[in-house]
């Protein structure tokens, strides 16, 4: 469609003679993925707006339900953008369509989309208003010693985007030694991630050969101590470049692939108004088990507070990859975890072999029945506490007992 404008026209034209839109596709790293977003981009590009305004809009999903959730605003924001009235969001896991009831349930799904006493909800997202700083900002005057860290920038800055190449040269400027940036655009990549899942078997991506993207992954990204992404917003996320990159990443399937490493952003736009855009990233670190040090955005109140959020980012980079902290997962982490680990466990692995072998060999298969000696406890306790003598005093034992192990711990601290 972006390499051939008439039919991307044609398109547009069905869109101004319809109803409403149905915003339907398969989640890709935990958003739509970057061909998707990337037709999202050209509606402003080419100026077809109008043809989406006032109509109605629906979203339909397939996923294995992670991170379901960031994608569905996302469009819904997108569609409030647009002007149009939102209806609501179906969220189909991946096999669903086999199952009758669930079939029943996407049925009346489609009868509320034309049942006219549902009415478009009210809008959900503020439309946006970036100001960013004035420009220029100052060569950092005190650098931080890299101390031997490997640092890469990567970045999809393009000539006319002032501010965040402000930010990575101020960045840049703050650490004193050797910093790796890379522009997505620069890079050898043929074609956005194809779903092909052909990388399921031995992290091997169906563009591997042909172009330079994975090795580019393995041997700059991987091998880093130091990540710092920098974007500039694009609609309400970061550019579909962005998304190709971490769609392409995918040849690592559900491995972990940044475990370890120290992650900052810099953003050019209105981050502050663009809670989901910090979402989609927080989440994806946290399942990474990497550790997101911070975002920075040329939101700043003037030129100097933006310097000095950039220096002391640059400052905790370094300090942070030294003591190699990662901060400890949250609901985000642990709960999309639980996903990878049941789905491949459960099925996936026929498809996500790699995955199973790393998820084996890392421990990552923590099913709670598997621990033998806690069930016999959890057993013994739930007998116990059963006992009508105890069960009459647990409620008054219940506090002293919860503590009483911690105890010993903290005697010996
Ligand atoms: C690159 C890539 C990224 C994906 N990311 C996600 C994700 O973040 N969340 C999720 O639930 N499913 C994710 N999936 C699974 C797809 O959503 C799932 O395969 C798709 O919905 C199945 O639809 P299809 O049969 O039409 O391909 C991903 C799949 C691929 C190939």
């Amino acid at each position: 469609m972006e390499k051939d404008p008439q039919r991307f026209q044609e398109i547009i034209e069905e869109i101004r003679t319809a109803e409403g839109v149905l915003w339907a596709f398969p989640l890709f790293s935990l958003l739509v993925s970057s061909q998707y977003k990337r037709f999202i981009e050209l509606i402003r590009e080419r100026n077809a707006v109008g043809a989406f305004q006032s109509r109605y809009a629906a979203v339909l999903s397939t996923s294995i339900n992670f991170y379901d959730k960031t994608a569905h605003g996302y469009i819904r924001a997108i569609s409030e953008d647009l002007g149009m009235k939102y209806l609501g969001f179906y969220s189909a896991n991946m096999n669903d369509l086999m199952k009758a009831g669930e079939r029943g349930r996407l049925e009346l799904f489609a009868e509320q989309l034309v049942d006219i006493t549902n009415r478009a909800a009210a809008r959900m997202y503020n439309p946006l208003n970036h100001r960013p700083v004035s420009l220029p900002l100052q060569p950092a005057k005190r650098p931080v010693s890299i101390a031997g860290k490997k640092i890469v920038v990567l970045t999809d800055v393009q000539p006319h985007q002032r501010h965040l190449q402000a930010m990575i040269n101020r960045f840049t400027d703050s650490m004193d030694g050797e910093i790796a940036v890379y522009n997505l655009y620069d890079l050898d990549v043929k074609g956005s991630c194809l779903g092909c899942l052909r990388c399921g078997f031995e992290y091997r991506c169906a563009y591997t050969g042909k172009d330079g993207f994975t090795d580019f992954y393995n041997s700059k990204v991987k091998t880093t101590d130091v990540i710092v992404i920098a974007g500039a917003v694009v609609d309400r996320q970061l550019s579909w470049k962005w998304r190709q990159f971490f769609d392409g990443s995918f040849f690592n399937c559900h491995t972990l692939s940044l475990v370890g490493k120290q992650i900052a952003f810099l953003v050019s736009g209105p981050l502050s108004q663009l809670p989901e855009l910090r979402q989609v990233y927080e989440d994806w670190m946290e399942i990474q088990q990497c550790n997101l040090v911070g975002f920075v955005s040329d939101e700043a109140d003037c030129a100097g507070a933006l310097e000095e959020s950039l220096d002391t980012l640059a400052a905790r980079l370094i300090r942070l990859a030294d003591s190699c902290y990662v901060r400890p997962q949250t609901f985000l982490g642990k709960a999309g975890m639980k996903i990878f680990r049941d789905d491949i466990w459960g099925g996936l692995r026929i498809v996500f072999r790699a995955d199973h072998k790393s998820y084996r060999r890392l421990g990552l298969y923590d099913f709670p029945q598997r621990r033998v000696g806690r069930r016999i406890l959890v057993r013994l306790g739930w007998f116990i506490t059963g006992l009508s003598g105890i069960r009459k005093r647990f409620p008054g034992l219940i506090m002293a007992q919860t503590v009483l192990p911690f105890q010993k711990v903290l005697r010996q601290a």
